[in-house]
């Protein structure tokens, strides 16, 4: 038998104490051994709960208790999700956690501490919810280089995508209603301004090149600029917008962003719509394969956290060989990529079609019905290179007084 405690009784500390009980014959049965729950560590107390008398107040009950040697922690945040990792790591325990913001931002450190204990830090519910994505990169693609992953890597604003595109609603009404459903936070800054996603994909590039990835030096936008306008040029095309976070892999070095982005019907990721994710993974020998789930939720999420528990329990002697090292690969910036624009730009098309085309180069032009206004999609080319032309753009309209760009998305569209 194997003691566990849960550091965090909130929606998937909750799931895994749920699962943990209701499944507890077919995971010991995996685990090869009986997992029982110890304690559950909280602030509050749960008088009503199945696990009311095993809740605790102080960490040090876990930390000095020499028979748990399963420790999840599912609290979110840094603080003190970090120094309660570190110091279950340092006492030799195990960890399981789902907190993507605490394997962004320590995970080499920890890591590291678990190869030199003998134990595990394992992270597979930190990205993509119950999608098994982190463990099929080390073990089932272990044989392969890893060359691009791209992924929607984020439920709630995949959920708001995905509302404005089918019903026409503006990003406010969308994201309220995101709120209203319990998929968005309160306070939704992490989801729509990409930083969730950003330290997936960051997580997800590390896993696949072994080196450390500074979340950070990964150029993030959200999706607070997207509007229902731009649905409407969209649906014109049969095209969506996503929210993507992708990485390409060449050489040892790493091209990353995330960004909405205009993507076809033919795209592999266009289907995947409301809260779940999907993540596209190209490599050398296998060529496209794809993951595709609920990426949160509690059950989900906590099932991904107890696969975890059962694999740390079915090696309790021994670090099993995942994650990176603190080398860290060459960041590209992403502005040397190359792909379509979607801008739309104010004012009537046939007026200003000579100039867009001098300044943008061959475009394809979009209008509306009803509007002051029209859409073009460039060729491909460089950011760096569009950003030059649209900058030269926008100042001759203003020469003549009138209003430029209005909107931009890059558009993974074939020309
Ligand atoms: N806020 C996250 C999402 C939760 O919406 O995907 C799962 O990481």
């Amino acid at each position: 038998m194997m003691y566990a405690a849960i550091m965090g009784y909130g929606t998937i500390g909750t799931g895994v104490a749920e699962i943990l009980e209701k499944s507890r014959e077919r995971i010991a049965r995996s685990a090869g051994q009986e997992i029982c729950l110890k304690y559950v560590l909280d602030l509050r107390e749960f008088p009503d709960s199945p696990v009311a008398d095993r809740v605790i107040h102080d960490f040090k009950v876990i930390e000095e208790d020499e028979q748990v040697r399963l420790v999840v922690e599912t609290m979110g945040g840094l603080n003190p999700a970090y120094p309660f990792v570190k110091a279950c790591l340092s006492a030799g325990k195990h960890v399981v956690t789902s907190n993507k913001a605490l394997v962004a931002a320590y995970g080499t450190e920890l890591l590291k501490i678990a190869r030199e204990k003998g134990v595990n830090f394992f992270f597979e519910a930190s990205v993509g919810g119950g999608i098994p994505i982190i463990r099929t990169l080390y073990r089932c693609l272990m044989g392969e280089k890893i060359q691009e992953i791209s992924g929607i890597l984020n439920g709630t604003t995949n959920y708001i995508l995905t509302k404005m595109d089918r019903e026409g609603v503006s990003f406010e009404q969308a994201l309220k209603e995101a709120q209203e459903l319990g998929y968005a936070e309160k306070n939704p800054e992490a989801d729509v301004e990409g930083h969730d996603t950003c330290r997936k994909i960051a997580i997800l590039t590390a896993m696949a090149t072994g080196m450390e990835v500074d979340y950070q030096d990964i150029n993030t936008e959200g999706i607070t600029a997207i509007t229902d306008m731009d649905f409407r040029y969209a649906r014109k095309m049969g095209t969506s917008v996503k929210l993507l976070g992708t990485s390409r892999i060449e050489d040892g070095k790493v091209c990353a962003r995330v960004v909405p982005t205009m993507i076809s019907k033919d795209h592999p990721l266009y289907g995947v719509s409301g809260v779940y994710n999907g993540i596209l993974v190209k490599s050398d020998q296998l060529g496209d394969s794809m993951y595709y789930g609920s990426g949160a939720g509690k059950l989900p999420t906590a099932s991904a956290v107890v696969a975890d528990l059962i694999e740390a329990a079915q090696n309790e002697n021994r670090n099993v060989p995942i994650g990176w090292g603190a080398e860290r690969p060459e960041m590209i910036d992403s502005k040397i990529s190359e792909c379509r624009y979607f801008v739309r730009i104010a004012g009537a098309a046939e007026e200003k079609a000579e100039m867009v085309r001098g300044i943008l180069g061959e475009v394809q032009t979009l209008v509306l019905e009803d509007v002051d206004e029209f859409g073009i999609l460039t060729k491909k080319m460089a950011e760096i290179e569009f950003i030059q032309r649209a900058v030269k753009l926008d100042s001759e309209c203003q020469k003549k007084g009138e209003y430029g760009i209005l909107q931009l998305i890059r558009a993974e569209l074939e020309d």
